[in-house]
């Protein structure tokens, strides 16, 4: 039998996306291939990872855990929409500087979990951008320039830059 296919729409980075899927299909697969936004990455698929964090009307989720109907109407930021234009956010300018990726695979959910963090606690110290950075895993870097790009993207954001 084949699945029902629901119409879902949802405002994605700014703009109302609408596209046609299954009541089981995850928030992160809608984006990724319903969507075309392939920039939310998806490791464990079970909660684990963080790679594929989204904000949810501003709060990071996981976007693997979520079904897409179930947050029809609400807000999604992904990795895509964080740059205003041309110009990279204060976070994602801060990852680079910092050398705080090497795969990349992990990065995407880094990125949109800091800009929340960040919006909640302008100023951290290092133990605080250490607990904002807790739950996700990355295979590749030791975490210390994500630490230093947690710090100085705080200092970007601060100086307006
Ligand atoms: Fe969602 Fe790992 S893919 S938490
Ligand atoms: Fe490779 Fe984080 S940079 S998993």
């Amino acid at each position: 039998m084949t699945e029902p296919l629901h119409e879902i729409t949802l405002s994605v980075n700014g703009v109302a996306r609408t596209a046609r899927a299954a009541a089981r299909r995850t928030l992160s697969d809608f984006l990724r291939h319903d969507l075309g936004l392939s920039g939310t990455h998806v490791g464990c698929e079970h909660g684990v990872c963080g790679a594929c964090t989204v904000l949810l009307d501003g709060e990071p989720v996981r976007s693997c855990l979520i079904f897409a109907i179930s947050v029809a109407g609400q807000r999604v930021t992904t990795v895509e929409g964080l740059a205003d234009g041309e110009r990279l956010s204060p976070v994602q300018r801060a990852f680079g500087e910092c050398h705080a990726l090497q795969c990349g695979f992990c990065t995407p959910g880094f990125l949109t979990t800091v800009t929340a963090g960040l919006a909640e606690n302008p100023a951290p110290n290092r133990a605080d951008a250490v607990a904002m950075i807790a739950g996700n895993l990355c295979r590749c870097t030791g975490y210390h320039n994500i630490v230093d790009a947690v710090l100085r993207a705080a200092e970007l954001g601060r100086e307006g830059s």
